[in-house]
């Protein structure tokens, strides 16, 4: 085992260069104060993520996912993890609505990039492009290429979403480097770490449901991949 996280596993395999990312059916918030079992998670999770991050691939974005190997296991490129977690956010919501006091749920204008240093102990503090180099983690021309990568996924998911009767609120993603520097899309895109609404009545099918002791969590991330499996994807559940 390389990682032991709460809600991922990720095991080395016999060829170095890939990695095995184990999906658990534990949820965690609010830096871990909250917490749950929740049977079936993890199989969701991994599955949605996994149509996700293929479509994202067959569409010329280069991710992590190799395949799907279990119920709950994929086969992925191995990569260092850049420290920081990258949000589009096309309506307000969570931290963008508390940051400015604003009334959640509008469209915005434009699609806006936060980014965040993954680190707990400083409560995952919103950096800039200049703290960032300032941090020697990234220069501007990478953040300039990752930045035009999280439009075009965007995108692409939110049109997907749309096809799929669904919207896509805001989309979290990861970046990690490759052994020859290139970087590219790690860890999941699912209802645990983006919000899903219904395009039509706008409910909440994401982690927000838990986040605010809503009920229903499995059956609204089971709709999701139900909607995406339909909708053009290629991938039937
Ligand atoms: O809380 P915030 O509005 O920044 O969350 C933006 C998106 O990133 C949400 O979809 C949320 O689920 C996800 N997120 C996450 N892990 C965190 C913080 C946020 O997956 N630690």
């Amino acid at each position: 085992m390389l990682f032991n996280g709460n809600e991922k596993k990720i095991y080395s395999t016999d060829n170095p260069d890939e990695v095995l990312l184990h999906f658990t059916d534990v949820m965690t918030c609010y830096h871990n104060v909250k917490r749950a079992k929740l049977v079936n998670k993890g199989k969701l999770t991994s599955q949605i993520s996994a149509l996700l991050l293929k479509y994202l691939s067959d569409a010329g974005i280069n991710t992590h996912f190799i395949a799907q190997v279990g119920e709950r296991d994929q086969l992925c490129r191995r990569v260092t993890n850049l420290p920081i977690v990258f949000v589009a956010r096309n309506r307000v919501a969570g931290d963008m609505e508390r940051r400015f006091r604003w009334e959640g749920g509008e469209r915005l204008p434009i699609t806006v990039i936060d980014m965040y240093l993954n680190d707990g102990k400083l409560g995952d503090p919103l950096v800039n492009d200049y703290h960032i180099m300032a941090l020697g983690i990234m220069t501007q021309e990478e953040l300039n290429e990752v930045h035009a990568i999280i439009l075009k996924a965007n995108d692409l998911i939110s049109g997907l979403c749309s096809d799929a009767g669904l919207e896509l609120v805001d989309l979290q993603l990861e970046f990690g480097r490759t052994a020859d520097g290139t970087i590219i899309i790690s860890d999941e895109i699912s209802p645990d770490t983006c919000r899903f609404w219904d395009k039509d009545t706008g409910t909440r099918l994401d982690k927000d449901r838990f986040r605010h002791d809503m009920s229903d969590v499995i059956a609204s991330y089971a709709k999701v991949l139900e909607c995406l499996s339909k909708s053009g994807t290629g991938m039937s559940n």
